[in-house]
């Protein structure tokens, strides 16, 4: 049960917090995917940017913009140009880790998921549609994501924008680790996906 009663008015940062203060882990995990669902249609969001980080490169981390979501699939979406040095470790190794955090709440979510790649299928074509017009011209950069320039403005575009580097990144989520850091004491949940259904539990924070 979720107990926000008597904190709505006390400002958003009360408010938020009180939306994680469910003792029982299926209204931990409801807030998770509702809170999830929400970021996606919400450009301020915290939980709207957060960092991905890949195994098969260097470890490396970075931030995307999570533009997908689906509880019964248990899927988060990203997009990416397909030359991007992440796309590429994505294809050696699809394994990755979301990590999403707001400082107004101060609740951490790490998902584990194995990651699919989809370039110039029908899933990228429909989403390119999506792109707004404006942000279709950053895929459409000459040189390779991450390649040396002689200065900032050195930056060159191809002909005609198409969506033959606009890759969406499919992830499939396998293992879920909720933190709520608070001063009456963190709370701490996880969630393993067994195949056939998620195994929940708390967890010492
Ligand atoms: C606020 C913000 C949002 C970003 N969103 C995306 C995104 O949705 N997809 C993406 O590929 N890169 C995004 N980036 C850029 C990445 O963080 C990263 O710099 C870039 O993709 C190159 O990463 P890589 O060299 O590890 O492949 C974003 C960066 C910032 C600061």
């Amino acid at each position: 049960m979720l107990s926000v009663a008597g904190e709505v008015d006390r400002g958003k940062g009360v408010w938020m917090r009180g939306r994680w203060e469910s003792t029982e882990l299926g209204g931990v995990w409801q807030e998770i995917w509702r809170e999830l669902g929400e970021v996606v249609r919400t450009p301020s969001a915290a939980w709207r940017t957060p960092v991905v980080a890949t195994s098969g490169d260097d470890g490396g981390g970075r931030i995307v913009v999570l533009r997908g979501v689906c509880e019964e699939r248990r899927e988060l979406v990203f997009h990416s140009d397909a030359r991007s040095p992440k796309v590429s470790a994505l294809r050696r190794s699809p394994w990755l880790t979301w990590v999403f955090y707001s400082a107004e709440s101060q609740v951490q979510l790490r998902v584990r998921a194995r990651a699919t790649v989809h370039v110039g299928d029908g899933l990228a074509k429909g989403c390119w549609l999506a792109v707004p017009e404006a942000s279709r011209a950053n895929y459409g950069t000459a040189g390779v994501p991450g390649s040396a320039m002689a200065h900032p403005f050195a930056q060159q575009y191809l002909e005609g924008v198409s969506e033959r580097n606009f890759a969406v990144v499919v992830t499939e989520a396998i293992g879920l680790d909720w933190l709520w850091l608070r001063s009456r004491g963190h709370r701490r949940a996880g969630w393993d996906w067994n195949s056939r259904e998620w195994v929940g539990t708390w967890r010492t924070p």
